[in-house]
């Protein structure tokens, strides 16, 4: 179903407001999220960790905060705007894959928890904190889950974490440091379409976990699946809360005393929230297919073309649904960044209310991945983002400028 306004403003009200291309957010709809999820888990001690790679707009980091969600990041650029966002080191997670030592040892210095990833960093980790601070462990279950390949983090061949079958190794180091292991962290992948993928993953590392003697925490990552278009699979939270509870808690009573749960969803909480607008720059009818060029390209929304992922789209302009038309909706960058491609074999078209030059269309799911995935290729700017809470449209980010193209650019004689 098309929304043509959030929390009562009228999408084309926000574009001739603010301009487009751009960003909106409702903020009704994250919150709805996290007492989506929290109801879910309501029988066990969980704690939400917000990735928040999937979108790093500060005044989301507050929202965030605001309403009991801690937060999960992976540079010191995402610390240092979760310290923004006023978390404190123990709220934070630092979740990173193969950076430097460095990197660990500032995030564990301001008191994040750490998820070390491979052998070297928890040798090192060990080596120079012994048992003095408690860090996690990214396990890599070798279990199979996520919207597509590019974005399956668990299964044997992928870069993240460190294999189970290397238990034996870990424990080693553990033992030759009198390491306090607070938590093992697993998470499968994005987009994860198959619940047994998550209850195959969570009982890996709970096995797992008894060999563990100091655990605090079991950190089953993010990954729910999220509608993208009517009639999609989405991860049943209720049924999934129902057995991976049951299962913790199983775990816990095993272990002899209670456990935080964690997870640390991105597109559960923001990808629905997501508003893309675009103008129609042109409506170009070919002989065979009729484009809608818009005023944005994969330099902004780039989830198309990198994983063939769907966004529904729509003319915010047109109410009127009794004529349509079949448009493959385009962007203005020089390559073929056609937002309405799909991968899952459908044509590249879509049906939409009939579509006029200036006319407002609008991509949806475009909270998770989108923004935070920008860019300023073909030198084009960067869109506004705007966040609707409490029925008032808010400016969160400026739109650059030609000034942030030239940013940091050394001009020398040549
Ligand atoms: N935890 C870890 C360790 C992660 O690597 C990720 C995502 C998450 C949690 C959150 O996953 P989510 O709940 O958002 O599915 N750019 C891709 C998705 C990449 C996900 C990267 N890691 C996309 O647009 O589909």
């Amino acid at each position: 179903m098309h929304y043509y306004d959030i929390q009562g403003i009228q999408l084309t009200e926000l574009a001739e407001k603010f301009d487009t291309p751009l960003y909106v957010y409702d903020a009704n709809k994250i919150i709805e999220k996290i007492g989506i999820l929290r109801d879910s888990f309501k029988d066990v001690n969980i704690k939400i960790k917000y990735a928040c790679k999937a979108n790093t707009n500060l005044s989301i980091l507050k929202l965030m905060r605001k309403h009991g969600v801690e937060i999960d990041v992976v540079s010191p650029e995402e610390l240092r705007l979760a310290l923004m966002a006023g978390y404190e080191g123990a709220q934070i997670t630092f979740t990173p894959s193969g950076v430097s030592f460095d990197e660990i040892e500032l995030a564990a210095e301001i008191g994040a928890r750490i998820n070390l990833d491979n052998l070297d960093v928890l040798e090192a980790f060990g080596k120079l904190y012994g048992n003095k601070k408690g860090a996690l462990i990214r396990i890599k279950p070798h279990v199979f889950g996520g919207g597509n390949e590019k974005i399956m983090t668990a299964h044997p061949e992928s870069k993240f974490g460190i294999s189970i079958h290397q238990k034996d190794q870990i424990l080693e180091i553990v033992k030759k440091y009198d390491m306090k292991i607070i938590g093992l962290h697993q998470h499968t992948g994005s987009d994860v379409k198959n619940a047994d993928a998550f209850t195959q993953a969570a009982s890996a590392i709970l096995e797992m976990a008894k060999d563990f003697k100091d655990l605090e925490i079991i950190d089953l990552g993010g990954g729910f699946k999220v509608a993208y278009k009517d009639g999609d699979i989405t991860t049943n939270m209720a049924e999934l809360g129902a057995v991976l509870s049951s299962a913790f808690l199983n775990f816990c009573q095993e272990y002899g005393r209670p456990l935080q749960l964690w997870f640390e969803p991105g597109k559960f909480l923001v990808s629905e929230a997501g508003t893309f607008l675009t103008t129609a720059n042109t409506v170009k009818k070919d002989p065979i297919k009729t484009f809608v060029c818009v005023n944005s390209g994969l330099n902004h929304l780039g989830r198309p073309m990198m994983y063939g992922a769907y966004h529904d789209i729509f003319n915010a302009s047109n109410q009127d649904d009794s004529q349509q038309d079949d448009y493959r909706v385009v962007g203005y960058i020089c390559e073929t960044d056609t937002f309405s491609w799909s991968a899952e074999g459908q044509q590249s078209e879509r049906r939409m209310n009939t579509v006029n030059k200036g006319d407002i269309i609008a991509m949806k799911n475009a909270g998770a991945y989108c923004f935070s995935m920008s860019s300023q290729y073909n030198s084009r700017i960067r869109p506004a983002e705007v966040l609707v809470i409490n029925g008032e449209a808010k400016l969160i980010r400026r739109r650059e400028n030609f000034d942030d193209i030239l940013r940091n650019t050394v001009e020398v004689d040549v």
